[in-house]
C-alpha cells in the first residue's frame, strides 16, 4: 500500500497534497484524501464466513473519500447525501454506519457530527465487487487524517476496525474479507483470525470480470446459506469443507503458476456455489460463454444471486473473452493483476 499516496491508481492517504482529475474539486486546505481498491474473490466466498481461507485479488480503485473537520456534519456518497444534523437522515443506514466507524476511529467520543465527508465512486456497487468495503476503507482512512492521526501512520488493524465496524451496519456476518481486499490490494491470502497475507505473483494473473446480473444484497446471500446451513447441516458442512480444501489447492496451484489447475479449482469453485444455491442461471451462462470462449476456468466472484463473475484466461486469451462477454451484451472489463516479482 502506497503511504500517503494520492494517485487513485495507489490507495493512501494524506493530508492538503495535489488532487487528480477523478477526484472532487476541492477548495479547503485542511482536507484528508484517501481511496481503496475493488476486489474479486478468486475463491472461498461464503465458506470464509465460516471461519475458512480464502482468496482476493484487488482490481483497481473502487472508492476515494475527503473528510474534514468543522464544516456542517454530513455524509455524500455519490449523489447521495446525509445530514447528519437531521435526526431523520442521521437514522439511515449510511448515516449510522458513518458514527459506527468514526467512533472506532475516536474512541467513541462522538466526532462524526464535526465531520463532512465525501465519497466518489469508481466502481459499481452491489455487484460483488466490494463497493462497500472500498467505501469504508477510503473513509477510515480519510476520517481518521482529519481526525489528527494521518491514516498511513494509524496501525492497519485499527484502520479495518474502522471498516469493519461500518460493514457490519450493511453485511451483519461479514468476515472482513471485503475490507481487507480493500486496504491491501493485491492477491490476497484472507485466514481469519490472522492477519491477511499478501501473495507474491511469480507471473501475471490474467482475471477478466463481467457483471452478469443485478445487484444483491451481500447480507441476503449470507443470510440465504446460513438458512440451507440450518436446514441442511450435513450437506453444507460437506460443500463448505470442500470448498475449504479446493482454497488450499489454489493457493498452491498459484504459488507453483499452474494455471490450468487454477482454473479448473475455480470452475469447482462455481459448481459448489451452485449447490450453495448463491448462482443463477445468468450467472452459470456468462461463465459458460467464457469457457467456451477460452477461459481456463470461471466462477461467480462476492455473494451471488447476481452480480459479477471472474474468469481466467489464458495469457493470450483476455481479449476473446471479453468480446464473448460483449457479444452476449454484459459489461466487462479486465482485471489482470501484474507479477509482483520473484518470492
Ligand atoms: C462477499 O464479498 C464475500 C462473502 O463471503 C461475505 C463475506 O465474506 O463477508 C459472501
Amino acid at each position: 500500500m502506497g503511504a500517503g499516496g494520492l494517485d487513485p491508481r495507489r490507495p493512501g492517504a494524506g493530508r492538503g497534497a495535489p488532487w487528480t482529475a477523478a477526484t472532487p474539486r476541492l477548495s479547503w486546505a485542511a482536507v484528508s484524501l484517501a481511496s481503496a481498491y475493488g476486489k474479486v474473490i478468486l475463491v472461498g466466498e461464503h465458506a470464509v464466513v465460516y471461519g475458512t481461507p480464502a482468496i482476493a485479488v484487488g482490481v483497481g480503485v473502487a472508492a476515494t473519500a475527503s473528510a474534514r473537520l468543522g464544516a456542517s456534519p454530513a455524509l455524500s456518497i455519490a449523489e447521495r447525501r446525509w445530514a447528519l444534523d437531521d435526526p431523520e437522515a442521521a437514522a439511515a443506514p449510511e448515516a449510522r454506519a458513518f458514527r459506527a466507524l468514526v467512533g472506532a476511529l475516536d474512541g467513541g467520543l462522538g466526532r462524526a457530527s464535526e465531520l463532512a465527508a465525501e465519497v466518489q465512486l469508481l466502481q459499481p456497487a452491489g455487484v460483488g465487487l466490494g463497493a462497500s468495503a472500498a467505501i469504508a476503507v477510503a473513509l477510515a482512512r480519510a476520517v481518521s487524517s482529519a481526525l489528527g492521526a494521518p491514516a498511513a501512520q494509524r496501525p492497519p488493524h485499527e484502520l479495518l476496525a474502522a471498516a469493519q465496524a461500518w460493514e457490519n451496519v450493511f453485511h451483519g456476518r461479514a468476515s472482513g474479507i471485503d475490507a481487507a481486499a480493500a486496504f491491501h490490494g493485491g492477491c490476497l491470502w484472507f485466514e481469519p483470525p490472522a492477519p491477511a497475507e499478501v501473495l507474491k505473483l511469480t507471473v501475471p494473473l490474467p482475471l477478466v470480470v463481467a457483471v452478469a446480473g443485478p445487484a444483491v444484497s451481500t447480507r441476503l446471500m449470507v443470510e440465504s446459506v446460513a438458512a440451507l446451513r440450518q436446514a441442511e447441516p450435513r450437506r453444507v458442512e460437506h460443500l463448505l469443507r470442500s470448498i475449504h480444501a479446493l482454497v488450499l489447492d489454489a493457493r498452491v496451484a498459484l504459488r507453483l503458476g499452474r494455471a490450468s489447475e487454477l482454473g479448473a479449482l475455480m470452475d469447482r469453485n462455481h459448481r459448489l456455489l451452485g449447490e450453495l444455491r448463491v448462482s443463477t442461471p445468468a450467472l452459470d451462462a456468462a461463465c459458460d460463454a467464457a469457457r467456451a470462449a477460452g477461459a481456463l476456468g470461471a466462477k461467480l466472484t462476492g455473494g451471488g444471486g447476481g452480480g459479477c463473475v471472474v474468469a481466467l484466461a489464458s495469457p493470450e486469451g483476455a481479449a476473446s473473452v471479453l468480446d464473448a462477454w460483449r457479444r452476449a451484451g454484459l459489461t466487462c472489463f479486465d482485471a489482470t493483476l501484474p507479477a509482483s516479482g520473484p518470492e
